[in-house]
């Protein structure tokens, strides 16, 4: 049984598995960490020597500088990290199905339980195996029940459920600083021993106070509570902000309102024209489809509402631009401005602005984008993803990746503003009113730029959640 735990490994080197281990190498230098994936490239940029990381997290760089060599390792070699480790972290993918049961809604374990076989095949002693991953209530079950059925003899396998609340664009100091680092174990004398361990490990830099040590089920749970709740928070001020558009009212001056009473808070309350990224929607449709396996329909309902409202979000900000450029697009050439689906990330998985622009491609306007992150073929991706029968070349008549804002927005009609990167902000407006056709439009769909400053100018300007008008 593992009480002090010298060696890491982590199966994963993704958005979650890479900076949780990387940051847990630079705190604990006593620990040797693997991060070990299968996917090649992705080690292969892990350990570039100039540090072209394969993801983008303010302050990641420095921290794999700090650690790269000492204590932290990047390998495709998972047989052996595994074999060495004391402590394993399962950080894989867990996507939602595309397929058989489910489908659409519950996460797909098949990554999960992969990686859980391999670990029983090749550990030859004994392992904390910790769920690191997103994944619905009770895997951590069925993990130990894989474990059991196929380790060696003498090997003892404790399983501990140890989600990930790092948002992406701040991860380091997430990690950095976490509000609260949760771990969940069997409440046995070896399940409070195996969750000890891991409490030591954090106990490196995080107060103790803000470990948690709670029932496996319990801590599985709270992860998909926690993005439900806060999804629900952004679907409540986005609905807001649809009254507040028809009445008059201004959504910041709700939300502000509301945030002053300490019950609701100031945090989170910031409308947009839709959540995206990896984990909020998947993790409701998660939690809608735990509650419908447990016959729980009207709890399904409600959270399922949260995600529906979003695209109700997506499709009504779609809506207000065409029917703002007088009911048609047609032919009409607008720039996007953002792709990622959060400012300071390269990330575009589930971004709002994948879905404005397919609404946008199905007008059949003309669409210049620009993101100052993302990666050109990853935009290509996602658009023929969303649009049924596309390829890149099919999308390029009508769709140009710009090289900068004020490129993006040369000879457009409207300017939306998808993505909230402060660069927008700062972007010579009076260079970019010049360079458009008139009446030029702007559309901010993340309470972003000065209104009354770009009407100045001459603008039409139309904000979310702003009862005031162009
Ligand atoms: C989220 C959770 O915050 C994090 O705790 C969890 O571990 C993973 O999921 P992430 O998806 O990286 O993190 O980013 P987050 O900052 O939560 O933003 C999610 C989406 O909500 C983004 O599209 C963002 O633009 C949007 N958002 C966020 C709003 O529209 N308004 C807000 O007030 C906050
Ligand atoms: C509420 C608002 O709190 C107050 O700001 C507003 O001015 C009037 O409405 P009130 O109805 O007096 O005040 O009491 P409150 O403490 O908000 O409780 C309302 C109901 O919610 C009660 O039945 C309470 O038992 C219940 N509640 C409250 C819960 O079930 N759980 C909670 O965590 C909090
Ligand atoms: P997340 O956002 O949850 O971190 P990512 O998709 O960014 O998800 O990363 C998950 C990583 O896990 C991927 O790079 C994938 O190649 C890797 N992976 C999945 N299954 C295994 C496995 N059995 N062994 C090693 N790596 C795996």
């Amino acid at each position: 049984m593992v009480v002090n735990v010298t060696k890491i490994c982590c199966i994963g080197a993704g958005y979650v598995g890479g900076p949780t281990c990387a940051v847990i190498a630079l705190k604990c230098p006593q620990i040797q960490v693997t991060i070990v994936d299968l996917n090649k490239a992705r080690i292969d940029a892990w350990n570039s020597p100039d540090f072209q990381l394969p993801i983008y997290e303010p302050g990641l760089e420095d921290v794999v500088r700090k650690a790269r060599g000492r204590n932290l390792f990047f390998s495709t070699d998972v047989d052996k990290a595994i074999q060495e480790a004391d402590l394993i972290f399962v950080s894989v993918n867990t996507p939602t199905k595309k397929a058989g049961v489910g489908a659409g809604f519950a996460a797909d374990l098949n990554y999960v339980e992969l990686a859980t076989r391999q670990i029983a095949r090749v550990a030859n002693s004994s392992k904390i195996v910790v769920e690191k991953s997103t994944v619905p209530c009770r895997t951590a079950e069925s993990m130990r029940t894989i474990l059991e059925a196929n380790s060696k003899p003498n090997v003892r396998f404790d399983i501990l459920s140890n989600p990930e609340f790092l948002a992406e664009g701040t991860a380091i100091n997430d990690l950095f600083a976490p509000d609260r680092v949760l771990i969940g174990s069997l409440q046995s004398a070896e399940g409070k021993a195996a969750c000890a361990a891991l409490t030591n490990v954090y106990a490196n830099w995080v107060p103790k106070e803000r470990i948690l040590n709670v029932g496996l089920w319990s801590s599985e749970l709270s992860k998909l509570a926690a993005n439900a709740m806060l999804a629900q928070r952004i679907s409540s001020i986005n609905a807001l902000s649809a009254i507040c558009e028809a009445t008059g009212a201004n959504i910041d001056e709700v939300a502000n309102a509301v945030g002053y009473d300490s019950r609701v808070g100031p945090k989170f309350l910031k409308a947009s024209v839709g959540f995206g990224g990896s984990c909020f929607q998947k993790d409701i449709l998660n939690l809608v489809y735990l509650s419908e396996s447990l016959h729980l329909p009207e709890v399904a309902a409600y959270w399922r509402q949260v995600v529906d409202m979003n695209e109700y979000q997506k499709r009504r900000f779609s809506q207000t631009v065409v029917d703002t450029l007088f009911n048609t697009i047609t032919g009409k050439r607008i720039a996007v401005l953002g792709f990622a689906f959060k400012a300071d990330t390269g990330d575009t998985r589930e971004s709002a602005a994948i879905t404005l622009i397919k609404n946008f491609h199905s007008e059949r306007a003309l669409i210049n984008v620009y993101d100052p992150k993302v990666e050109h073929a990853q935009i290509w991706q996602d658009l023929t993803e969303v649009v049924p029968g596309s390829t890149a070349e099919s999308l390029k008549k009508t769709i140009t990746i710009s090289p900068s804002a004020l490129e993006a927005c040369k000879n457009v009609e409207a300017v939306i503003i998808a993505t909230e990167w402060s660069e927008f902000k700062t972007i010579d407006w009076q260079k970019v009113y010049d360079g458009m056709n008139k009446p030029a439009f702007v559309f901010d769909g993340r309470l972003l730029v000065d209104a009354e400053k770009l009407r100045k100018i001459g603008f039409k300007v139309t904000t979310i959640g702003r009862g005031e008008r162009l």
